[in-house]
């Protein structure tokens, strides 16, 4: 078990001035020293404790099992989000930080590594996995903040529908990718409409990248085909 850490005011100021706010701040989480790989996950910072929580099956928890560091990207890229969902994004999406330059790692490992990051993302924050637990098809892994980054400083918060809706139907198209509950079709219909009505265009392109993954997914699902049909 590695040594825990405190979650001071100070960090809560630093994380949040890097996107990273209490509650669940959803991410481009990604890792693979070997081949880099990137899927949008949920940075936890709940009663002063920071973690994340993977469901087994991904390529994520396989990285996070076996490997420390990782980097948290925080875009408002939609189609990013919904690309890398289904691990489709291009090798060019991706840059790298050497650990040469993490002094944390440095200290402790001779070998010199490169952890991928997004290139466009507006700021990321690498971390590194302290303890992990298990629970049933779950891992949970308390994450430290190593190394802070940002790159786009006239990054402004903004409130948009069709964005947020963008974000809940790519988490419902991952639980109907595992499970095929049709439940989740009828989910992702009421986000659709919201995206058509509300969205950017970039939400609408990347909507347009969601229902081509939808119908993928439903042809392996032969009992969705008459819902798809209505959708
Ligand atoms: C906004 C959003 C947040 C997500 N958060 C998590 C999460 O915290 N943990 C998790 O295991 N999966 C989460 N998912 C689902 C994964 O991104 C999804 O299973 C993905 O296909 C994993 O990709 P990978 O195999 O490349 O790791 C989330 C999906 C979305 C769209």
């Amino acid at each position: 078990m590695k040594e825990n850490f405190k979650i001071s005011d100070d960090l809560k100021q630093k994380l949040k001035s890097h996107g990273i706010l209490e509650g669940i701040s959803e991410t481009i989480v990604t890792s693979g020293r070997k081949i880099p790989n990137a899927a949008p996950i949920g940075i936890i910072l709940k009663y002063d404790r920071l973690f994340i929580r993977l469901f087994s099956g991904s390529k994520t928890y396989e990285n996070l099992s076996k490997e420390d560091y990782f980097a948290a990207n925080i875009t408002n890229d939609a189609l990013l989000f919904v690309k890398s969902a289904f691990s489709d994004i291009a090798d060019s999406e991706f840059d790298y930080v050497s650990s040469k330059n993490i002094t944390e790692i440095k200290t402790e490992c001779e070998d010199y590594f490169q952890i991928p990051v997004i290139s466009k993302s507006d700021s990321f924050v690498i971390f590194k996995c302290m303890n992990r637990t298990y629970s049933s098809n779950l891992m949970f892994i308390d994450i430290k903040p190593i190394y802070f980054k940002i790159n786009n400083n006239a990054q402004i918060n903004f409130v948009n529908r069709g964005f947020n809706s963008v974000i809940d139907a790519t988490v419902h198209l991952t639980r109907y990718k595992i499970t095929h509950d049709l439940k989740y079709i009828d989910l992702i219909r009421y986000h659709q409409g919201i995206i058509q009505r509300c969205g950017r265009p970039e939400d609408k392109e990347a909507l347009l990248f969601l229902k081509k993954k939808k119908v993928e997914f439903s042809l392996e699902n032969s009992n969705a085909a008459e819902l798809l049909k209505k959708s």
